[in-house]
């Protein structure tokens, strides 16, 4: 009989939101890491939140989950990170009406750099961290930045949601199964700039830009896409949760079991200078995961019209390194 595997400590931060809701439970049932890894999950809210964590957690236990081996719940971010090994930071400002990009971007550095603080004091060797909340690339660089003896590459933050709304609408408009579509990317900012690639991606092995008409693509494709979050703010009133916490999963899961051969999958993660993208910021790429790291797809041909779109995406999260480098974050 071999030794019982010891439980995966998992810290969900904004464990009272909506996402957190839509995630929790599908973390402790092993659809995050596998149905052989039992784990501990850690939920981290503001003193506020608290309260409502611990009757998710009511919940949590009312599911009689055999892998979830116990519940945490603090407004301590050195407690919950403290030998964290998947940290899942969901819990972020919102921007508010007459707030602008630099507000945002300050409140926010006043949550992800005592995150990233904590991840650097106390965290696992194999901490592997998913940045959730907006704006997730500069959050996940901010807290990256506060933890100077994690690897950069540790920190990650999803483009996922968009990766897989992109698959769908392909899907969708070559009337396909999902899974005749491969390798297709999302490339830059989880932001309206984001470039959801077709050029590369194939649908039974043929280019999928080839299928669908050069209109489609630029002007319904990319902003559908593009613009999905808030499609989604508009109709449901709320902004994506199950399909946010859903991609997430999806993330972390790869990321630690591995991408399947011959194809891959967006997220972002730092920037080596790859395509032309500058280097250290953090950036969604086509990428495999191989012994539980990213990698960049390499060799990938980038026409003109990619390029356009990939530069405009890239500069924005450049601007946005700029002005929380001006607030003293990084
Ligand atoms: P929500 O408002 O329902 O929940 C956020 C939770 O975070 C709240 O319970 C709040 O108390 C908590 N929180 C705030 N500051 C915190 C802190 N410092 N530490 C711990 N917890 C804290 O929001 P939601 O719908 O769950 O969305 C969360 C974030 O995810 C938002 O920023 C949203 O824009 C973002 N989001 C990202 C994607 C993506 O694809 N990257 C998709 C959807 C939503
Ligand atoms: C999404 O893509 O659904 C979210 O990032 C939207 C948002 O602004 O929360």
């Amino acid at each position: 009989m071999s030794a019982p595997t010891a439980p995966v400590n998992v810290v969900v931060t904004g464990a009272a939101g909506q996402i957190g809701y839509a995630l929790l439970f599908r973390i402790a049932s092993g659809q995050l890491l596998g149905p052989d890894t039992p784990v501990r999950l850690r939920l981290l809210e503001i003193p506020q939140g608290v309260k409502a964590a611990e009757g998710v957690a009511l919940e949590l236990e009312d599911c009689a989950f055999p892998l979830l081996s116990g519940i945490d719940i603090t407004d301590d971010a050195t407690t919950a990170f403290d030998g964290a090994n998947v940290g899942l930071l969901v819990g972020a400002r919102p921007r508010t009406k007459g707030m602008e990009r630099g507000d945002l971007l300050e409140a926010n550095g006043g949550i992800f750099a005592p995150q990233g603080r904590a991840i650097n004091a106390g965290a696992a060797d194999d901490i592997r961290i998913l940045v959730v909340g907006n704006p997730a690339n500069t959050n996940a660089l901010i807290a990256s930045a506060a933890a100077p003896d994690v690897p950069a590459e540790r920190f990650t933050a999803m483009t996922r949601l968009d990766h897989n709304r992109a698959l769908a609408q392909l899907a969708g408009k070559l009337s396909v199964p999902l899974t005749d579509i491969k390798k297709l990317t999302i490339w830059g900012n989880h932001s309206a700039t984001q470039y959801p690639d077709l050029y590369n991606a194939e649908v039974n092995g043929k280019s999928a830009a080839e299928q669908v008409d050069e209109a489609w693509l630029r002007d319904e494709f990319i902003p559908r896409v593009a613009k999905r979050g808030a499609e989604i703010i508009e109709v449901r009133g709320a902004s994506s949760a199950a399909s946010a916490a859903n991609a997430a999963i999806d993330h972390v899961y790869d990321w630690v079991n591995g991408t399947p051969e011959g194809d891959w999958v967006s997220a972002a993660i730092p920037s080596d200078g790859s395509y032309g993208v500058a280097e250290g910021i953090i950036s969604s790429f086509p990428v495999t995961s191989v012994n539980g790291e990213w990698k960049i797809v390499e060799g990938l041909e980038v026409n003109e019209f990619s390029r356009e779109r990939i530069d405009a995406s890239v500069a924005e999260l450049v601007e946005e390194r700029e002005a929380v480098k001006a607030l003293g974050l990084l």
